[in-house]
């Protein structure tokens, strides 16, 4: 078998509304130490803050935002809260994939009615800017979708937030918005998760990956794409698979203790300008090899940047039919092996960079005979 592309069905009914991306939400073990990597690495600006200070007694969030990417840091403030037990399990990790909804009740409704789980009932909450209403369901590992319906709000985030800025100089990198969240679960379990968001939300399969796609000499993986109705909402999901040492996904799984999310793929419209100065910042990105770079131009043909540039970025390209693709990814940004960025840059590809998956592995198979994981 090889990768499979499902044609696109196009359909005038789209079952499960969703606008976008609203936030991820990390569960963090000190969110004021992140929220200042992620201003000082990332560019994010600091929007909203709630705390003691602010009427919450045991968490505390940043929420950081640049352009469409927003980003809601938590921490618990005492030992015996869920967040607390979170990180003591999983480490540093999403929590929530929240979707922007119109109508937030009818989506969680709907999704209870489809077989998704509760993961919160809904609520109305308010204050002087608004009403946010909301609910949230479960996916896989302890990770949630919470539905968010914001159009009768004005505040800077949520009722319980304040408003609040970066109290350092804090210069955007030109994140965009996010293209896609991946995640990783048990082997065996890639064909459920599919088929929950198949089901729940409408979601079609837009690529099939198998192990013959995604293997170099020691490690092998499957993956499946599923996209909601407007193509907004793009969800790879990777299981491992038999390969002579420990994938990649075991990995994760080893010391995430659970599926959750792997990777956020987030757009740039100038990847030159991001990686570098994500680089000058401090950000670590997987290593590819020069000898990439020798057969790179026969693969993808001719593209619109200086191929040194890129080369000395150390910046992978990928041609489908639809034009091609610039993406790097960063190391974890945790101390365990878990969660980590893609920078991506579509110049009119609609794939996720299946040429580089050899290149990609090898290179993370090298950091895993570093930590001695492979
Ligand atoms: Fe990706």
């Amino acid at each position: 078998m090889d990768t499979i592309v499902q044609p696109v069905v196009q359909s005038n009914t789209d079952t499960f509304p969703l606008n976008g991306t609203d936030y991820v939400e990390f569960y963090v073990g000190n969110a004021k130490q992140s929220a200042l990597y992620y201003q000082a690495c990332f560019g994010y600006e600091l929007v909203a803050y709630k705390g003691p200070e602010t009427g919450s007694r045991n968490v505390v969030s940043y929420v950081l935002q640049q352009n469409k990417i927003r980003l809601v840091l938590s921490s618990a403030l005492h030992s015996d809260h869920e967040i607390a037990r979170h990180v003591a399990f999983h480490g540093d990790g999403v929590k929530d994939l929240a979707l922007w909804v119109d109508d937030a009740e009818k989506a969680y409704m709907t999704a209870l009615d489809r077989g998704a789980e509760s993961a919160r009932p809904f609520e109305e909450i308010e204050d002087e800017f608004g009403v946010i209403r909301r609910a949230s369901i479960k996916t896989y590992g302890e990770t949630i979708h919470t539905f968010v319906e914001r159009k009768n709000y004005h505040g800077a985030f949520m009722p319980g937030f304040a408003a609040r800025s970066s109290t350092r100089k804090v210069t955007p990198v030109g994140l965009q918005f996010v293209d896609h969240c991946v995640g990783n679960v048990e082997l065996g379990d890639m064909n459920k998760w599919v088929k929950f968001y198949q089901d729940v939300m409408g979601f079609k399969l837009l690529i099939t990956f198998d192990d013959k796609d995604i293997s170099t000499e020691y490690t092998a993986l499957m993956s499946k794409v599923v996209s909601n109705g407007n193509g907004y909402v793009k969800f790879p999901i990777n299981e491992p698979a038999k390969g002579l040492k420990k994938s990649q996904i075991e990995e994760y799984l080893d010391f995430y203790k659970c599926g959750g999310v792997q990777h956020i793929a987030v757009a740039t419209n100038d990847i030159l300008h991001t990686v570098s100065t994500l680089r000058e910042n401090g950000v670590d990105f997987l290593y590819v090899p020069e000898n990439y770079y020798e057969t790179v131009s026969e693969r993808v043909g001719p593209i619109d940047e200086d191929l040194e540039a890129l080369k000395k970025m150390n910046i992978l390209i990928d041609r489908d039919e639809d034009g091609y693709l610039l993406q790097i990814f960063t190391k974890p940004v945790q101390d365990r092996p878990t969660v980590f960025y893609e920078i991506i840059q579509r110049k009119g590809a609609k794939s996720f960079g299946k040429g580089n998956f050899k290149a990609l592995f090898e290179a993370i198979e090298r950091e895993q005979e570093l930590r001695g994981t492979l």
